[in-house]
């Protein structure tokens, strides 16, 4: 069978000598990335303070847009913010926590950085109530979907969840959201770049995401939509010049917001981040994130397949329609296995309660994933990881 993704190899200079199975962290990165900084540079360097005018300035929206077109957004909807804690921070800061009215839902098997930023709104009067999954593992999403009601304001969760790869039915959750007046906030991080995101058709309030992971964007560049229709109702008290109307005026006094998505930006922007991430998602928008998704579907059974020859257990739902890009594989002291396979130039990470973190994605050799598998077997048997479990902690 020829896999035509694999042209794409050549733009990624670290496949060339590592087995990268990483992507669910940090993606490979685009050989691009050396000319988008240099332009940065030269840009820079040529026409100084003129850079503002002839780029810089609308880079937060025209990053942006080729977000949007990866997430079914319109040209402008998406605006860029360093991160996702700065996006959430930023659009939470909007919000007006009045009761009865004033719940927060969400899931405690979810990304940590935007749990934090929704138990910081309880200074600001929001009623915060964490659903908890049992192993902080599974998504407890009937019992999430249960809870909405009409006392909840915001309902938070990931469409894939970063420890076990579980892609929930968003279109359950935003049905008893809209019956109950209240809001969806979806992270898809873990999800844009390597399975379809429609925020259009799931008629989603607030999206955020970032860039460092299946986008191969590098760090530096999250994003974050609004639904146009709840702009003129939001008024971000995180906020900055760059979110008023006519930054230039230098008015003093309270913001007159920007009528459009700009009114959620802040200070100035992150602009050698946002060059960088360009690359990636450029090669993104060229395959198509179905096209990967296809392949991301037939790779994913494949790690399975190695699983079940060696009963490793796995901790990733089988069905194609409740998975992400990832398998996450519980083998005993994965956290041992870990260091001793990135020893061995085949990167991969671990996650407590959850396993071995194992991700293709379109660069991907067929051969690649069973070399990971083999490499396991042979650090099991020889017991090579046993060096390492004196070792704590990991830096990713
Ligand atoms: C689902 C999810 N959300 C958010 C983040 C990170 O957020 P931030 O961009 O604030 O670092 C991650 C991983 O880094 C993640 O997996």
């Amino acid at each position: 069978m020829t896999d035509d993704l694999l042209s794409y190899r050549s733009e990624f200079p670290i496949l060339e000598n590592t087995t990268y199975m990483i992507s669910h962290s940090l993606g490979a990165m685009p050989r691009g990335v050396y000319d988008k900084l240099r332009s940065y540079a030269d840009l820079w360097a040529t026409r100084g303070i003129r850079a503002w005018a002839e780029g810089w300035w609308n880079m937060p929206v025209t990053t942006g847009n080729l977000i949007a077109s990866l997430i079914g957004a319109a040209t402008g909807e998406v605006v860029m913010h360093q991160n996702v804690s700065v996006a959430v921070s930023v659009l939470l800061s909007a919000l007006d926590y009045k009761s009865p009215r004033n719940r927060i839902l969400y899931c405690d098997a979810d990304f940590p950085t935007v749990i934090y930023v929704l138990e910081s709104q309880r200074k600001r009067g929001a009623d915060v109530m964490c659903i908890p999954s049992g192993n902080g593992l599974d998504v407890p999403l009937d019992a999430l979907v249960d809870a909405i009601d009409e006392r909840t304001l915001v309902v938070s969760l990931s469409y894939v969840f970063f420890k076990n790869s579980e892609k929930i039915d968003i279109e359950r959750v935003v049905r008893k959201a809209r019956a109950a007046g209240a809001l969806v906030l979806l992270d898809v991080y873990q999800a844009t770049g390597i399975v379809p995101v429609d925020v259009k058709k799931w008629d989603i309030d607030f999206l955020v995401g970032g860039s460092v992971k299946w986008l191969c964007g590098g760090p530096g560049a999250g994003y974050l939509y609004v639904k146009p229709s709840l702009y003129q109702k939001l008024e971000p008290s995180v906020t900055g010049w760059m979110a008023h109307e006519h930054p230039f005026a230098f008015e003093t006094g309270p913001i007159k917001f920007a009528g459009d998505s700009t009114r959620f930006l802040h200070g100035s922007p992150q602009i050698p981040a946002l060059y960088a991430a360009e690359a990636g998602y450029e090669i993104i928008n060229q395959i198509g994130v179905e096209k990967i998704r296809e392949k991301s579907l037939r790779q994913t059974d494949l790690n399975f397949r190695f699983c079940d020859q060696s009963d490793y257990r796995t901790r990733t739902p089988r069905e194609p329609k409740r998975r992400g890009g990832t398998v996450v594989v519980d083998i005993p002291q994965g956290d041992a296995v870990v260091k001793e396979l990135t020893s061995r130039n085949v990167l991969t990470d671990y996650r407590p309660g959850a396993g071995i973190r194992i991700s293709p994605h379109f660069y991907t050799l067929d051969s690649e994933i069973e070399a990971t598998f083999d490499t396991i077997r042979d650090i099991l048997e020889t017991k090579a990881h046993e060096k390492h479990l004196q070792q704590r902690g990991s830096l990713y």
